[in-house]
């Protein structure tokens, strides 16, 4: 066996099921670059699901890091630390918001978020106790703990892991009418990810978030934005939402917070909002450390120069006026997306998207399939343009065979 194949044969015998990743080890990496344990080199064309937007070893990130390693590194929030004022003021600054509740993964936030709209429901908009409803979309992805899968509509995700948590409705991605029908006087929340990244990189109708934001507004519902995946710079702007001159009650953002070094998410928001937590209602040993702050506030700073999400932009229309030309040619048959951002429906007779995925691979570009059919493009935002343009002419050269 070849030591790639070791390495896999070992990890399957001694690691859960739960992914099913390409076969490909990779030992070290730099940029948009990774290598594998064989000397191999992949261009990297998933970026972590978006929490590597700034590329692998970001020498800024860890140089933030490392200084921070040397000082201090874990507090608990039992003491305060010298790095976390600065976090959340420059965090809430970034997010034109007042407060921040700072955790680990993006589930982590999420599941904060709807705590955090349950108590303002009860406490502020005076919704009777246990009677609160979040209104979430079809097909959404929002992590994988038990009260986030139990209003997933995958059956994959859910299946055998019940009961569920009550509380949710359910209603189709991009259709007003339905949200409008769902509201009632007990709703605190409408969920939602500006751009549902696992479902396919799936863009909602234009004017469809402007007028949830306008139907949560008049029924004194919070508008609470999942932009773990799409915030950030990943599609051009800071955030997804503010291509539709959209601003949310609440911001849920991860990945790429933590810059691909350390797990940091947070949950955004007004005074109004996050200022309903006493001591002791909520927490996280991790959540809001001193290495967490130190890397987060590097990533605030570079995302406030606005190079990056002017990158994703320029790069982004490039990525999809090429894919563009790929529709209709009888081997993609859609192309969705934003920013540095797609979602590729390839044409059933070409392959699944685990296959067009694995020959990718063998050609040294790593994607990954979803649903099926599609594959999701999402490199880190310091790709160059030749690497980008390599990526897509494998692409084309996959799709030809
Ligand atoms: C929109 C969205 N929300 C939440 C999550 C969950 O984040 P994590 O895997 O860090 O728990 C993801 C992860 O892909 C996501 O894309």
């Amino acid at each position: 066996m070849s030591t790639r194949e070791t390495a896999i044969a070992s990890a399957e015998a001694h690691s859960a099921h739960n992914y099913h990743p390409l076969p490909v080890v990779v030992a070290s990496a730099e940029g948009a670059w990774m290598t594998d344990i064989e000397g191999r080199r992949y261009l990297d064309m998933l970026a972590g699901y978006s929490a590597l937007n700034f590329g692998h070893g970001n020498r800024r990130l860890i140089d933030a890091a490392k200084a921070q390693l040397d000082r201090v590194t874990l507090t608990s929030r039992a003491f305060h630390h010298d790095r976390f004022a600065d976090f959340c003021t420059q965090l809430a600054e970034l997010c034109d918001m007042e407060m921040v509740l700072p955790m680990n993964t993006g589930a982590e936030a999420v599941e904060t978020a709807v705590k955090t709209a349950r108590k303002w429901g009860y406490r502020v908009k005076g919704v009777p106790d246990g009677m609160a409803k979040i209104i979430v979309a079809s097909n959404n992805f929002h992590g994988r703990t038990t009260t986030v899968i139990s209003f997933s509509t995958d059956q994959e995700a859910r299946a055998d892991f019940g009961p569920y948590t009550p509380g949710f409705e359910i209603v189709p991605y991009g259709d007003l009418t339905a949200m409008r029908a769902a509201m009632t006087e007990n709703t605190v929340a409408v969920l939602l990810e500006p751009i549902q990244g696992e479902a396919g990189v799936l863009v909602p109708p234009s004017g469809y978030l402007p007028q949830v934001r306008e139907m949560t507004r008049e029924r004194d519902v919070l508008f609470i934005a999942d932009e773990i995946q799409s915030g950030l710079g990943r599609t051009g702007r800071t955030f997804a939402c503010e291509h539709e001159g959209v601003v949310p009650d609440m911001y849920v953002l991860g990945k790429a917070l933590g810059g691909g070094v350390v797990p940091v998410s947070a949950v955004v928001s007004s005074a109004a909002v996050l200022g309903v937590y006493r001591p002791g209602e909520h927490g996280s040993t991790f959540g809001g450390n001193p290495l967490a702050c130190a890397v987060a506030l590097e990533v605030i700073a570079m995302l406030r120069t606005g190079e990056y999400q002017q990158r994703a932009k320029e790069l982004g229309d490039h990525l999809h006026q090429e894919l563009g030309l790929l529709v209709g040619g009888g081997a993609v048959d859609a192309v969705r997306g934003r920013g540095l951002w797609a979602g590729i429906d390839i044409a059933p007779r070409h392959g699944t998207g685990r296959e067009i995925s694995e020959k990718l691979m063998d050609r040294r570009v790593l994607v990954k399939d979803t649903h099926g059919s599609t594959i999701r493009i999402a490199p880190p935002l310091v790709i160059s343009k030749e690497d980008l343009d390599w990526g897509l002419e494998q692409l084309r050269e996959v799709l030809r065979g």
